[in-house]
């Protein structure tokens, strides 16, 4: 018997020789490089808790959705207004970026996180024109029971047409203040396997 209640926000991201998504390109964007792999799977829950667990030559990182720290009513109600989900059939790329942020951001309050974020940065206010070509999920890895090497998990999906728009996205936030802040960053692009 299952004595383990999973949490239901928990989600895995299995990369190694199996899962519906095929690696095209994995790029250290700053800091430390991740282990190269061919496949990737999005998995709810954590089937491969421990390193032994895991097959041979893959990697495991985990992460937890949550609820919103930094959007005010109105942004939220703009999001809730544009966005779509993920898994559409058209939506055959994806995108995995891993993310950690510096002790000095987290080191602030939520105040001046909030500043950063998005009055200075406009986080959101840059993500919503890309909306609803690109679905998005934010996972948060700071508050699990094991240590994880990222802060957040950050998964895209869009139609093959919309890739540029996605790189025009990321070079703007990489542009912005808020990203002053981060430490390590990896992008694993993946198309979904014939
Ligand atoms: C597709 C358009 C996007 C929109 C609409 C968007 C919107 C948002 C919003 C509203 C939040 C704050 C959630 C909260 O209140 O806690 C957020 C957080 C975050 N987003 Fe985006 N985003 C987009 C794209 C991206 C991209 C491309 C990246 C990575 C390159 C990214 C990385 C993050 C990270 C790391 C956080 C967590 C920040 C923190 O809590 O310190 N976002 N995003």
């Amino acid at each position: 018997m299952d004595s383990q209640p999973t949490n239901p926000r928990l989600f895995t991201f299995l990369a190694g020789r199996e899962g519906p998504w095929a690696v095209t390109e994995l790029r250290t964007v700053t800091g430390e490089p991740l282990q190269r792999t061919e496949r990737l799977a999005v998995l709810p829950g954590d089937p491969a808790p421990t390193t032994e667990a895991l097959p041979a030559g893959a990697w495991a990182l985990r992460g937890v959705t949550s609820n919103e720290r930094y959007v005010t009513r109105p942004e939220k109600q703009q999001l809730l207004a544009s966005q779509a989900p993920l898994g559409r059939p058209e939506a055959t790329r994806a995108v995995l970026i891993p993310i950690r942020k510096n002790p000095a951001w987290w080191a602030m309050t939520q105040d001046e996180r909030r500043a950063i974020f998005e009055e200075r940065s406009r986080h959101n206010a840059i993500g919503l024109r890309y909306l609803p070509a690109v679905a998005r999920r934010l996972h948060h890895c700071r508050d699990l029971a094991h240590a994880e090497p990222f802060d957040f998990l950050t998964w895209f999906d869009f139609a093959p047409r919309d890739a540029p728009a996605f790189d025009d996205l990321l070079a703007a936030l990489r542009a912005s203040e808020e990203w002053r802040y981060v430490d390590r960053e990896f992008e694993l692009r993946v198309e979904r396997a014939g």
